[in-house]
């Protein structure tokens, strides 16, 4: 037997230092259906027609799917007028990201977003050895001119969500054209809109139309919200050409799978799928915030399908709260990770789910 040291592979310098990411909770113990209304699902679930779709594509599991997923690839050019050769699809936006920071990022980069910004962005950045930098959001919304202040000859990426999770804010669309003509061209701006399709607040855009007449700016949309297809994992991102050809040659050669890519299709032309889960979160959204207000608790203004709310009062603590919904087979979100440990973020639900839930929460502020 050698005397050598044992040597055990050892991941990249940083990796062990990452949180992993944690999913909403899904199970009660004890209870059977629990009400889940913490990972900003849509609770109509998805279009019928996309069942179908994924249904009918069983009969092509043994083979490998088209690796540039032309016909989802056709469908989301022909709805938002895009050209086809500068989309990137992804395993859920997720992917995305995680494919633009292997691009992009090398070891002493630096990727720069708010001090909430959406936890994804950071594991693959960290993963890349690149430094990360949090904008101060004191009003728990994006600063463009924090943002600004914060770049430098080191920054290559730069993520904003809008609107934002888990505090639900969104900027203007003015804002968004400063922040982009504030940045220096060789940083790419990316700016997520998972939660696009729910926005009412009028100062909004869309930033796609900016992201036509630029080179470096992408701007990713989800099937995971608005389409009810979160198991599936599909996301795409508008490019510049040059940043699309990059990203084409790094990902996996079949990151979307045939039953994804058809129930993708099919979501995307059930106009009245989209309208109705537009419509319950119209509804419910201020609903919510009122109700909740009117409890005594903080509801920050949302543009997404949740809210957030504060517990401010130690003797009522978001923990509290937490474990009291618990004990009424309710599941919400601490946001304890993104340092907002007196908030909870709560999905808008079915109308029945949301009764529950103020039912819950009023009992919760009566104790
Ligand atoms: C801001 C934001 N971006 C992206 C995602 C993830 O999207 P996907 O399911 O497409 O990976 C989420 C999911 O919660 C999100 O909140």
């Amino acid at each position: 037997m050698s005397d050598a040291p044992v040597s055990t592979p050892a991941p990249k310098p940083g990796i062990l230092t990452i949180a992993p990411y944690v999913g909403g909770k899904s199970k009660i113990e004890g209870v059977s259906e629990p009400i889940k209304l913490s990972s900003n699902e849509n609770p109509l679930g998805c279009s019928e027609q996309a069942r179908k779709a994924y249904f009918d594509a069983v009969e092509r599991l043994h083979i490998y799917p088209e690796g540039r997923a032309s016909k989802l690839r056709e469908a989301v050019a022909d709805k938002f007028g895009l050209e086809p050769d500068r989309l990137i699809f992804g395993n859920g936006s997720d992917e995305i990201f995680a494919l633009l920071n292997q691009c992009f990022l090398e070891p002493g980069d630096v990727m720069v977003t708010g001090q909430y910004g959406f936890l994804a962005y950071r594991i693959s950045a960290k993963a890349n050895q690149a430094e990360i930098l949090y904008a101060p959001e004191p009003e728990l919304r994006v600063d463009v001119d924090a943002i600004l202040d914060l770049v430098d000859e080191r920054t290559k990426i730069v993520y904003i969500s809008n609107p934002s999770n888990p505090t639900g804010s969104w900027n203007s669309g003015e804002e968004i054209r400063r922040l982009h003509a504030g940045l220096p061209e060789r940083v790419l701006l990316v700016i997520d809109e998972a939660y696009a399709e729910y926005v009412t607040e009028p100062d909004w855009e869309t930033a796609l139309p900016l992201a036509r007449e630029a080179t470096n700016l992408v701007v990713t949309r989800t099937f995971s919200k608005i389409h009810g297809l979160a198991g599936l994992r599909i996301g795409f991102g508008y490019a510049p050409r040059d940043v699309a050809d990059a990203v084409d040659r790094i990902r996996l050669p079949f990151n979307n799978s045939i039953p994804a890519q058809e129930a993708g299709v099919a979501a995307l032309s059930d106009d009245a799928h989209q309208q109705r889960s537009r419509e319950l979160v119209r509804e419910w959204r201020p609903r919510l915030t009122q109700a909740i207000r009117g409890m005594g608790f903080e509801v920050y203004p949302s543009a997404g399908n949740f809210v957030l709310v504060r517990f401010p009062d130690e003797a009522r603590s978001a923990r509290d709260a937490d474990a009291f919904l618990h004990s009424r087979g309710l599941i919400v979100r601490p946001v304890g990770g993104y340092g907002l440990t007196d908030c909870l973020r709560i999905t808008v639900g079915t109308p029945e789910q949301n009764a529950v839930l103020l039912d819950a929460l009023q009992a919760f502020a009566d104790q």
